[in-house]
């Protein structure tokens, strides 16, 4: 249905249990998992059930909230040490998404200080539903706010998939072409493939498509003929971590798409809430960069298709220097060069 309400639920509480879809299956097939404990929900994080560094965040709150529950702990003492066990454990599920140790702050903030066990299991759990609700309003807020930088029937391009899949909903850069899409349904979308994981082809295609909003997939070495073309008209990607002078860390390639949009003179914007905004980091050459298993680039869905024995390297994300970024959308405004002031403006404004 055009521009119709989008209802698959990313991440969410039935009761005590945390419900996610399966986004290694999609768009094959429509699956969800049932958690129960902190490190059940570490395991899918790691092995990419749920992924998107927003989503990311979600999932790591609610799993505080479930190693408080799991936890037989009478007192305070005993509590606090298997939520720091937990804590750790989940954080070092992926190194590169900074909404990971944001909401870890975000739920240590209330188990950090003392208090009765109870209390404390009841109220992450009620944090963790709050940060997914106020993962939903940012992502519409910066749909808002990025909808006026497009051109009338605009084709844009997004790499990665930043759509609700990888938010608690609606999404960062997919966020942003809905909210264009509203206004203009002219609009076209390319949507890179996404080597080596495809949630471009798996995942973006696959939103777009429940939306109605026209998307041509493509491989992703084929943005350099369609800017070439003068096919696109601005990019629009999310972002896994920003570092303080606004380097963006996101998806493999890009980096790739950022040169090519400044060689065309396309804009380069990115999507991101404020917590994916890292002061602590000067610059992005500091942003841990996660380097997953061989086989996602040995293999191509479930058949290898490179020799046995082959060297690999599999870094999942890249960082795309801030002379390449036209702005940051975040759920405060749209936000220029110099980002040492933006986002330090920005960041202060939450
Ligand atoms: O490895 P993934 O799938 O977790 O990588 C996701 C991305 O790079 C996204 O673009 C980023 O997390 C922003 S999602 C709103």
């Amino acid at each position: 249905m055009a521009g119709g309400s989008y209802t698959v639920k990313t991440i969410e509480w039935q009761g005590d249990e945390v419900v996610m879809i399966d986004q290694r299956v999609l768009p094959l097939e429509e699956k969800y998992i049932r958690h129960t404990t902190w490190q059940e929900v570490g395991d899918s994080i790691r092995t990419m059930v749920i992924r998107g560094a927003p989503a990311i965040g979600v999932a790591t709150a609610m799993g505080m909230a479930l190693a408080a529950m799991q936890s037989p702990a009478g007192d305070y003492e005993a509590l606090s040490r298997d939520l720091k066990e937990a804590a750790d454990g989940l954080f070092a599920t992926r190194p590169t998404a900074y909404n990971l140790g944001w909401a870890l702050e975000q739920q240590e903030k209330i188990w950090g200080e003392p208090g009765d066990p109870d209390g404390i299991r009841a109220s992450l759990k009620a944090r963790s539903q709050e940060i997914l609700e106020e993962d939903v309003a940012m992502c519409m807020a910066m749909g808002e706010h990025a909808a006026p930088l497009f051109p009338e029937g605009a084709c844009i391009l997004t790499h990665c998939n930043a759509g609700a899949l990888a938010t608690a909903g609606y999404g960062t850069a997919l966020g942003v072409i809905r909210s264009v899409f509203k206004r203009d349904p002219t609009i076209h979308v390319f949507a890179d493939e996404t080597r080596p994981f495809l949630q471009g082809a798996r995942l973006t295609a696959w939103e777009l498509q429940q939306e109605g909003i026209p998307c041509s997939l493509i491989t992703d070495n084929m943005s350099g003929y369609f800017f070439k073309k003068g096919e696109i008209d601005a990019v629009v990607v999310g972002s896994d971590r920003i570092a303080g002078n606004g380097d963006v860390a996101n998806k493999i390639g890009t980096y790739t798409v950022s040169v090519l949009a400044k060689e065309h003179g396309v804009p380069f914007y990115v999507a991101a809430p404020t917590s994916t905004v890292d002061l602590g980091l000067s610059d992005g050459s500091q942003i841990p960069i996660e380097e997953r298993d061989p086989a996602e680039v040995t293999h191509c869905g479930r058949g290898r298709v490179a020799p046995e024995g082959i060297g690999v390297r599999n870094p999942a994300f890249d960082v795309t220097p801030h002379g390449n970024v036209a702005a940051i959308i975040t759920e405060v405004g749209v936000h220029r060069p110099p980002y040492t002031e933006s986002l330090a403006e920005a960041k202060k404004g939450k």
